[in-house]
This record gives structure tokens, C-alpha cells and sequence, in this order.
């Protein structure tokens, strides 16, 4: 397969890259197609053993034998999400939650030991705290804001930390750049879940990171119909990962690649008006004493300043913590939103809500919350913020 006919060549802005990257000239469609097989077709014995030569040498160049490898559907979507990653390769996996899986699996062995953000999406906190114990991998949560309960963990054994940012449904900033020089000081490999900002906003990969993971089901598909994860890597673990990709068959459909390729056209768009949005609305939320906004807005707190030292912007998903002693308030506030859904993910266009329970959160050791408060997950969408402001506005009057 030769690529020769589509565009991949970086324009000025990344904008503008995203506008006009991957044209088929060749099929004359401002998109290219998408390729479905299994067996992938060779004229002749010779022209296979001459693919598999050219993918041993170039590894990254979309070179195919077996429809696991991908098509150049799926080639396409990794080569500009490498772009947008600025990094060595990008992996792309049939759920955000495969690429979570990938990353571990890539590294860490029986016997190991893994140091992971306590804030964690409590699949990952399950996968980690329980799953890998069966296979003799040991993990110590480590908390956001006292990087002390990382280094003092690290042993001989540490193989990775993991850090999710900012934390799942609680929003912690962690300071990523400490964290990356103890990992280098200790020589331990580093990944993290950037799904909540994309590279988009904040790049993992350039600060020092090994690998880094989004769920591609959220902004990047952008439209709630599709799931998928990306992980991208640097030059240093690309042959682990490569190899454990290989072995566990993770790789996205070309279905699912399209989906995701055509979201990416307006990714920047849509980004930047999810952001807008969820000024606006911590805007007023910010003033209102019922409850705790959990959003990079208020510029007097850790959590803003480390939001302000790593990320050029802020996505449109908030918490908030609220007081009260009956959760039926709770409940009924988020009840009489009507213009967001309940219902898990985001990402989307559409703005969703959310109280979160033990099953959201998982068994962390330091939750910060205090008796009789809750945590509410809103996702700001691309509706009209003033729309918005004024449904929460009529559904405040619930929290007692
Ligand atoms: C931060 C984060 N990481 C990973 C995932 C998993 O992604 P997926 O649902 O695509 O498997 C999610 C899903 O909600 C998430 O919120």
C-alpha cells in the first residue's frame, strides 16, 4: 500500500492541517475511503513477501499483510493523530478503556509494581487494584495533590506510574512536570489519560511522557455514536507497545476509524466552543454558595495554577460538590435539568448530568469529601450557554 496520493503534509496551523489532510486525489473524495478486509489481496507471493519486508523496515508506514494490522483507513486516522499527539506513533484501539489496558499491558509484568493516580476512572482503578493482583502486580494509589505518596512508594520494583488528568469526576490538577522528573530520575515508564483535555490542549508526549491515552469516543468522534481509544507513544516504548498490540489484537475497525477521522475535521471547532460554553456556565456557577465548583475558573487554587502551567484550554466536563444531608435534593436537581441527558460518556455535542455514586467513583483512599457532600458530573455542550445558565438556574431551586 502506498500512500503516496493522500495529503498528510502540515500545513501552518494544526486548523488548517485538520481542513485539509488525508484529500484522495486518487479516488477524488475530500475523504478518503473507508477500506474493509480481512484478507488483505496481492498480485502475486512475491508482492506479499515484499510488503512484509517493507514492514519490518518501516513499521509505522502502513504496510499490511492481515486485516488485524488495519487498512489504510485505520493508517490515515493514526497518521494524523500522530500529528496532533506530536509524537512517535499512535495506536488505535476498539475503546478508549483497550488503550488503558494496551499501555499496562505494554510494560508492566508479573512481579511488578505500579504506582497510579488515586482519581483514576474506576475501570481502570478495578483493572489495576484487582484485575493485575491475580497476575502478581501490585499496585499503591498515590494522592493527586501530595506527589510525597508517589516518591515514597517507589521501589525497585516500579515499573509505571499512571496518572489521569485531571482526576475522574473530582477534576484534581496534578503538577505533571514533578511527576515526569521523578519518573526519569527513578527510570520508571509514564502514562496518562488525557482524554478530559486531548492533545488538542495539552500535548503528554512533549512534556515527557511515555504514553498517552484518549478515549476517542468522547471529543475526538464527537458525535456520541461511536467508541474507540487512541495511545500514543514515544520512540522508547513504540517496540513494547507494537509487540503487545500484536498479541492482544486491540485495533480499531475501519468503520469506527472513518467515524473517528471525519469527527477530527471539526475537533478544534468544537473544542474551542465546548470551552466557551463551560466558561460561561462556571461563570455562574462559580457565584453560587450551594456548592463547590470543580472546574479550572477561579484562578486562586492549585488546581487552577497547575490547569494554567500545563494546558493552553479547558474541555467542557465540571463537577461540582455539593452539601446536603437529604440526596434526594441532589437527585431531584439533577432530575429537573431538561436539557441535559443522564447518561454516562461525553465528549459529545449535547450536554449531559450526572450524580455520582461509589460505582462512578470506586473506593479511593482520598476522596476529598466531607459528610453528607455529593458529587455532580456536568458535561457543557454546544447548546446555547445562555439556554444552559437558565436551566440550571430553574433547577437550583431543588437543593436544599
Ligand atoms: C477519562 C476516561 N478514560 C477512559 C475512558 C474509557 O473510554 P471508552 O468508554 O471509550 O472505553 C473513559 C470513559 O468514560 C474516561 O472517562
Amino acid at each position: 500500500m502506498s500512500f503516496k496520493h493522500i495529503n498528510f503534509f502540515m500545513t501552518k496551523s494544526f486548523k488548517t492541517f485538520l481542513k485539509h489532510t488525508a484529500k484522495d486525489f486518487h479516488n477524488q473524495s475530500v475523504n478518503p475511503p473507508v477500506v474493509r478486509a480481512s484478507t488483505i489481496i496481492f498480485k502475486s507471493m512475491q508482492h506479499i513477501r515484499k510488503t512484509q519486508a517493507k514492514a519490518q523496515k518501516n513499521p509505522t508506514g502502513g504496510y499490511y499483510d492481515y486485516g488485524r494490522q488495519g487498512t489504510s483507513t485505520s493508517h490515515i486516522l493514526q497518521k494524523i493523530l500522530t500529528k496532533l499527539e506530536e509524537s512517535y506513533h499512535v495506536f488505535t484501539t476498539p475503546t478508549g478503556f483497550g488503550s488503558v489496558f494496551l499501555a499496562i499491558f505494554s510494560v508492566v509484568r508479573p512481579g511488578d509494581e505500579m504506582i497510579v493516580a488515586d482519581p483514576v476512572y474506576s475501570p481502570t482503578r478495578a483493572l489495576t487494584q484487582d484485575y493485575l493482583k491475580e497476575f502478581k502486580i501490585k499496585t499503591v494509589f498515590y494522592n493527586p495533590h501530595d506527589l510525597k505518596t508517589l516518591e515514597n512508594n517507589i521501589t525497585k520494583k516500579t515499573k509505571l506510574i499512571f496518572v489521569e488528568n485531571p482526576g475522574s469526576n473530582s477534576f484534581e490538577f496534578q503538577d505533571l512536570g514533578k511527576i515526569i522528573s521523578i519518573a526519569k530520575k527513578n527510570k520508571i515508564y509514564t502514562a496518562i489519560d488525557n482524554t478530559w483535555a486531548t492533545p488538542y490542549y495539552f500535548k503528554p508526549i512533549k512534556l515527557g511522557f511515555d504514553m498517552s491515552i484518549v478515549s476517542a469516543t468522547k471529543y475526538y468522534s464527537g458525535h456520541s455514536d461511536v467508541m474507540g481509544g487512541s495511545l500514543a507513544v514515544n520512540k522508547k516504548v513504540f517496540n513494547k507497545v507494537r509487540a503487545a498490540e500484536r498479541i492482544t489484537g486491540l485495533r480499531l475497525g475501519p468503520d469506527d476509524a472513518y467515524l473517528i477521522t471525519r469527527g477530527l475535521r471539526t475537533l478544534d471547532v468544537r473544542l474551542d466552543r465546548h470551552r466557551e460554553n463551560a466558561k460561561k456556565v462556571a461563570g455562574f456557577l462559580s457565584k453560587n454558595k450551594k456548592f463547590k465548583l470543580l472546574y479550572p475558573y477561579k484562578k486562586d487554587s492549585f488546581n487552577f495554577r497547575m490547569w494554567k502551567k500545563y494546558y493552553s484550554g479547558a474541555s467542557g466536563l465540571m463537577g461540582l460538590k455539593i452539601k446536603a444531608k437529604n440526596v434526594n435534593s441532589i437527585r431531584k436537581f439533577v432530575n429537573s435539568l431538561k436539557l441535559f441527558g443522564y447518561g454516562y460518556s461525553w465528549g459529545g455535542f449535547e450536554s449531559l448530568a450526572l450524580h455520582q455514586e461509589f460505582r462512578e467513583t470506586g473506593n479511593r483512599k482520598y476522596l476529598n469529601l466531607a459528610k453528607d457532600e455529593h458529587l455532580v458530573r456536568l458535561h457543557i455542550g454546544l447548546e446555547d450557554p445562555n439556554d444552559l445558565i437558565a436551566d440550571i438556574k430553574q433547577a437550583l431551586r431543588h437543593l436544599k
